[in-house]
């Protein structure tokens, strides 16, 4: 038995009358840029997270450079960013021109906060990016009172927290903006490239929306310089039908995560630890193991895939060499050790206890 580390076909199997239907629609539409399917999906996936305001986008990264663009995010501003996230993250800022100033996560998390963030301040600081890496939310509370009184920018990273719960509330709206990916293997996926930003401002919403259609408005009539970064309505039908299974496949996620909390050897291998205020959307199952090569390598042996989200921390990167950066060990050491299991709503019980079996006989042996 093989346990792929997510297997998208299986999804699209379950739903595939719906988005035959749907991409159906679209190409007898006509309408092949903007319309009713991306107001559709941007008015589903506002009332799902809870916001007053989507605007659909090309992607994830996109989704936070229109942000931080209508933020007025400027050369001479400094932009703080976790040093644990995928490159998408600092790449936004980067185009910007602003200054990437990173921080490490929190003593134990797999996110910053607050603390490391304040540490971080200076006169020149314009924004934060809070990551909720994994699926795992920031404890945004602290966040925005520290934003609020510093005058910040609060931009959310969410690509990977679709359907996160953060007390209570969906991962959406407590920042300023929240930027989404729906790459196709995230919590929510399309079938290619696309993205949403969330909001409760809606001049913001109005900027990016300007921003995000060369600067226009209106047609031929540009206000800006702006960009191409706008969904695809074929992507938006087809995110409409599998928004309405996000949360049972969340939730399928999170039995799945359950299974490894209560069923792996956790004093031999460091587990993701929640606290009470957090729901995770599961995105991912990271464990940290100090020997966590040899442990890739024995899942391998036995069928199952695994990834390291990620091996190479953004400060380390060639794009990035030119820099010079403060010393971030957790992130360095979290390159080092993160190993991603197995977990997606398609996974069977029989894959679970596949990799639940392997990882004790490797830690028995
Ligand atoms: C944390 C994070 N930020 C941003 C992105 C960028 O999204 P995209 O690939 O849609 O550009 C991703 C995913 O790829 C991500 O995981």
């Amino acid at each position: 038995m093989i346990v792929p580390f997510l297997d998208l076909t299986a999804g699209t199997a379950e739903l595939r009358d719906a988005l035959d239907a749907a991409m159906a629609r679209v190409m007898s539409s006509g309408r092949y840029i903007g319309g009713a399917e991306v107001t559709g999906f941007e008015q589903a996936f506002a009332g799902f997270c809870g916001t007053a305001q989507c605007v659909g986008v090309s992607n994830g990264l996109d989704a936070l450079r229109l942000a931080l663009m209508a933020m007025e995010v400027r050369p001479g501003d400094e932009v703080i960013v976790p040093a644990h996230t995928f490159v998408a993250t600092w790449l936004a800022v980067s185009q910007t021109g602003a200054t990437i100033v990173p921080v490490d996560p929190a003593e134990g998390q797999f996110t910053i906060d607050a603390d490391g963030i304040a540490a971080a301040l200076t006169p020149r600081t314009r924004a934060v990016i809070p990551v909720h890496i994994y699926g795992m939310p920031c404890d945004m509370d602290p966040i925005m009172a520290l934003a609020q009184e510093h005058r910040l920018w609060v931009l959310e990273d969410a690509a990977q927290a679709h359907g996160a719960l953060y007390r209570g509330q969906r991962i959406g709206g407590h920042g300023h903006a929240a930027a989404w990916s729906f790459y196709p293997g995230k919590n929510l996926g399309a079938f290619g490239d696309a993205g949403a930003v969330t909001t409760n401002d809606p001049a913001l919403a109005a900027r990016m929306r300007r921003i995000g259609n060369y600067g226009a408005e209106e047609k031929y009539k540009h206000l800006e310089q702006g960009l191409n970064a706008r969904l695809d309505p074929l992507q938006a039908a087809l995110l409409r039908v599998k928004l309405d299974h996000l949360e049972a496949w969340n939730a399928r996620r999170a039995r799945i995560a359950a299974r490894y909390d209560a069923e792996l050897p956790g004093d031999l291998l460091r587990l993701p630890h929640m606290p009470n205020w957090a729901q995770s959307s599961w995105h991912l199952y990271v464990v940290r193991a100090a020997e966590r090569d040899a442990l890739a390598r024995h899942l391998a042996q036995d069928g199952i895939e695994t990834i390291q989200h990620y091996p190479i921390p953004c400060h380390a990167q060639a794009a990035y060499a030119g820099d010079q950066w403060p010393a971030l060990p957790r992130a360095d050491a979290l390159a080092q050790e993160v190993l991603s299991l197995p977990i997606g709503p398609h996974q069977t019980d029989a894959q679970t206890d596949r990799v639940i079996a392997s990882l004790h006989r490797f830690f028995a042996t």
